[in-house]
């Protein structure tokens, strides 16, 4: 029987809650599967710092290191809360962005997808959502102006300032331009690449490295969007779009929008790939403005843990069971909260009982891993 060493970082804020319906999941999965999970639980972000003084322990790096692969609920406080921690400890400085660098997962696949019967979900109008919208960001995550030099200070002229700096050289380009190509060729040969060429001369660089790998993908077809037209394009006819390969921040900010346009961020899980290592993260935060009222929508979690089970497991079947699982909950007319517009008819959901109608309708699939 195979067996999966999982580090489980359960995260703030409602992290614990949906990390709690991904390991209800998991667990029946392995129950069905000729597979096993080693779920190894792991202090990470905040509430890992206010124990250990720490937000991304060594002790938990350890068993991160040891783990086949790593599944993380959001961390972080809000506003205020954080300021009880020092900056640089603060959990997106002090732990998500060391576990991303030190495991060098640049290649971010953040899929949004909304079914045409599921247009209530979105604030677009269901003659905009039309065939419905599936498309996947491709995000670089280990560069750009997040993993910049940084400065805080005060100028000549007596003035507080600060200095950030963008970088890409042409390595980091082409890997994920690599990822993107690839992703568009398994899917429908279209790639959309976002830049700001018109400004920065990253992006000037990007084009010129996506040109080259282009001449790799001859029936991948390219097509150049800046990205603040793309932010446009994105609510006007999101349809259009297939894969779509970006920077860093660019990503982050396009990710969080397509969250938007689908109805919710909690529809947003998201796969973080490296060359020897993967870790898989909703693409939200900790959402500390309903946090332990156990109605945040687990589907980016649970997602999170399909896309786990397919690059890093080879369990693509399973994965597509647990996709068709949750959809057919939202089908059968229930949510959470978050997804319930006015008047949609939709019977609201707790968390757990998301998570336990997920099982439900799981149970109506085949096991795909056979004994042996
Ligand atoms: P957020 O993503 O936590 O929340 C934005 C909005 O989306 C809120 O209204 C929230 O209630 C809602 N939302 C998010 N996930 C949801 C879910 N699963 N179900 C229902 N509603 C959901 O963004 P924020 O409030 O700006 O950030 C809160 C904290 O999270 C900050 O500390 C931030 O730095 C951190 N953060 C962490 C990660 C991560 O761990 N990868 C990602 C983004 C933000
Ligand atoms: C995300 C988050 C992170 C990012 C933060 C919390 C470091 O917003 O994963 O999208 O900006 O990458
Ligand atoms: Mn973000």
């Amino acid at each position: 029987m195979k067996n999966y060493r999982i580090a489980l970082l359960a995260g703030d804020g409602i992290g614990p809650e949906i990390t709690e319906q991904a390991v209800k999941i998991l667990r029946f999965v392995e129950r069905r599967n000729a597979v096993s999970f080693e779920l190894m639980p792991v202090a990470f972000g905040a509430a890992a710092w206010f124990d250990t003084g720490q937000s991304f322990p060594d002790a938990s790096r350890a068993v991160c290191d040891d783990a086949d692969a790593i599944l993380k609920g959001p961390v972080g406080l809000g506003v205020e809360a954080s300021k009880k921690i020092p900056v640089d400890e603060q959990p997106e400085r002090g732990a998500i962005l060391p576990m991303r660098r030190r495991y060098d997962t640049f290649a971010n696949f953040r899929p949004a997808r909304l079914p045409a019967e599921l247009a209530h979900f979105s604030p677009l109008r269901p003659e905009v959502v039309g065939d419905g919208i599936d498309f996947v960001i491709i995000r670089e995550l280990v560069g750009g102006i997040y993993f910049g030099e940084k400065e805080l200070g005060v100028n000549a002229k007596g003035l507080r300032y600060a200095r950030e700096t963008l970088d890409y050289d042409e390595f980091q380009i082409e890997r994920i331009a690599r990822v993107g190509f690839e992703t568009a060729q398994a899917r429908k040969k279209k790639l959309h690449s976002i830049h700001k060429s018109n400004v920065m001369k990253s992006s000037v660089l990007w084009r010129e490295v996506i040109g080259e790998v282009a001449r790799d993908f001859p029936e991948v077809e390219v097509e150049e969007v800046l990205v603040d037209a793309a932010a446009t394009y994105l609510c006007l006819n999101p349809g259009q779009f297939d894969v779509l390969v970006m920077e860093n921040l660019f990503g982050d900010i396009l990710s969080d929008q397509a969250g938007g346009i689908i109805g919710s961020l909690g529809l947003m899980p998201s796969a973080c790939i490296g060359p020897d290592k993967a870790y898989y993260e909703p693409s939200h935060g900790s959402a500390p403005d309903i946090a332990g009222k156990n109605i945040a929508n687990p589907y980016s979690m649970i997602g999170s843990a399909a896309m786990m089970l397919e690059m890093s497991f080879g369990m693509k079947e399973e994965a597509d069971n647990l996709w068709r699982a949750m959809q057919s909950v939202f089908a059968d007319g229930y949510s959470t909260p978050d997804l319930s517009r006015p008047h949609a008819g939709i019977t609201m959901v707790s968390t757990d009982e998301f998570g336990d109608r997920v099982i439900a309708a799981l149970k109506n699939a085949e096991p795909t891993v056979k004994q042996t």
